[in-house]
C-alpha cells in the first residue's frame, strides 16, 4: 500500500469513527436483515475483522495490488471517461469512442482501482448476502473484481462477469485473475452501451450488480434502468462515486426514489440498494462514511 492510500485509509476511518458510528450502531440493533446486513458489514470492514481463509484471498490480492502500483511498465490505454463537468471542447464522438491515453501500469492502478477499504465493503457485502449470479460494470485491472470473486469463491458458489472498454486494461485483468486462480470470473470486452444487454441476458437472473465505470448521471440512470427488469426478486445494486458531480448527484436521487429499490444506503462514496419484492415500506439511511 502507497504512502497516500495508507493515509487515505486511516483517514476514512477517523471520520467514521466520528461521524457514522452512531448509525452503524443504530443500524446493527436491528432485526431487519438488510439494515443488521449494512452495519455488520461496515463495522467488520472498520475492524478489518477476517477469518483465515479470507486473510489468505485478500493478502493475495493486496500484494498483487503492490505489485501493479510499483509497476513503470507503459500502459496505452482507451479511457472512456466521463468528465465532472462536460467539456463542450470535448466532442461527444471522442467520448463515445473513448480517446487513447498513454500512462503506466502504475499510475493506472493507483488512479483506477478502488481503495482498500471499499473493495472489503464489496467482499464483505458477498460474503453475507451470498449472491450467485453478479455483474461488475468496470473492471479496470481486475482488483474489485478479485475481491468480489474470491469472496463468491469463499461461499462456495457464484460467479462474476466484470465488463471493460478498454482493451489493454482487459488484458491485464484477465491476466490478474489466472495469476490469483479465480476461475469463478469472465471479462466481457466493449463499451457497457454495447455489452450490457447481452451480459444481462446471459446471466440473468442477477443478484448483485457493481457500477463503477462511465460516472455519467444519465449513463448511470440508463444502466439501472437496463439492469432492473433482469435482476431477482432480492437482489442488490452498488452504485459506485454517487457524489463525484453534479449529475452523478442526480442519478443516485433518482435510483434512491426508484420504486422497486426498497432500501437504500447511501455511504455518500457507494450507494447500496436492495431490491426485495416482500419489504413492504421503503426506507433509505444515510451513513456518511467521508
Ligand atoms: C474506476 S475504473 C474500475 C475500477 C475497478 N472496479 C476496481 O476498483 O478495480 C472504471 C473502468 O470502467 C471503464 N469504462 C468507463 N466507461 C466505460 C464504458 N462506457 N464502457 C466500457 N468500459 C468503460 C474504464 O475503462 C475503467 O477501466
Amino acid at each position: 500500500m502507497t504512502l497516500l492510500k495508507k493515509y487515505a485509509d486511516l483517514f476514512i476511518r477517523y471520520a467514521l469513527k466520528l461521524n457514522a458510528q452512531k448509525a452503524i450502531s443504530g443500524l446493527r440493533r436491528k432485526s431487519d436483515i438488510y439494515q443488521k446486513m449494512v452495519g455488520d458489514v461496515i463495522k467488520e470492514t472498520l475492524d478489518n475483522n477476517l477469518t483465515t481463509d479470507e486473510k489468505f484471498w485478500i493478502k493475495k490480492i493486496e500484494l498483487l495490488r503492490r505489485q501493479l502500483e510499483s509497476s513503470s511498465e507503459e500502459l496505452v490505454l482507451t479511457d472512456f471517461g466521463a468528465r465532472k463537468i462536460p467539456d463542450p471542447k470535448v466532442y461527444d464522438i471522442e467520448i463515445e469512442k473513448g480517446r487513447n491515453v498513454v500512462s503506466t501500469v502504475g499510475s493506472k492502478c493507483k488512479s483506477g482501482s478502488e481503495i482498500y477499504f471499499w473493495v472489503l465493503i464489496l467482499f464483505k457485502l458477498i460474503r453475507k448476502f451470498k449472491p450467485l449470479s453478479c455483474i461488475e460494470l468496470g473492471s479496470c485491472m481486475g482488483l474489485s473484481a478479485s475481491f468480489q470473486a474470491s469472496a463468491l469463491f469463499l461461499n462456495g458458489s457464484g460467479k462474476l462477469v466484470t465488463m471493460e472498454g478498454s482493451e489493454s486494461l482487459a488484458a491485464i485483468a484477465t491476466k490478474n485473475f489466472q495469476t490469483l486462480g479465480l476461475h469463478n470470473i469472465s471479462l466481457k470486452l466493449g463499451r457497457f452501451q454495447d455489452t450490457l444487454h447481452a451480459v444481462l441476458s446471459e446471466s440473468q437472473p442477477i443478484d448483485y450488480a457493481f457500477l463503477d465505470g462511465h460516472l455519467d448521471g444519465i449513463a448511470t440512470i440508463n444502466y439501472f434502468k437496463e439492469i432492473v427488469p433482469f435482476c431477482s426478486s432480492k437482489a442488490l445494486l452498488i452504485i459506485d462515486n454517487i457524489f463525484w458531480s453534479p449529475s452523478m448527484k442526480k442519478a443516485w436521487k433518482f435510483i434512491e426514489d426508484d420504486k422497486r429499490i426498497k432500501v437504500s444506503f447511501n455511504l455518500r462514496h457507494f450507494g447500496i440498494c436492495v431490491i426485495d419484492n416482500e419489504v413492504i415500506e421503503k426506507q433509505s439511511f444515510r451513513i456518511p462514511l467521508i
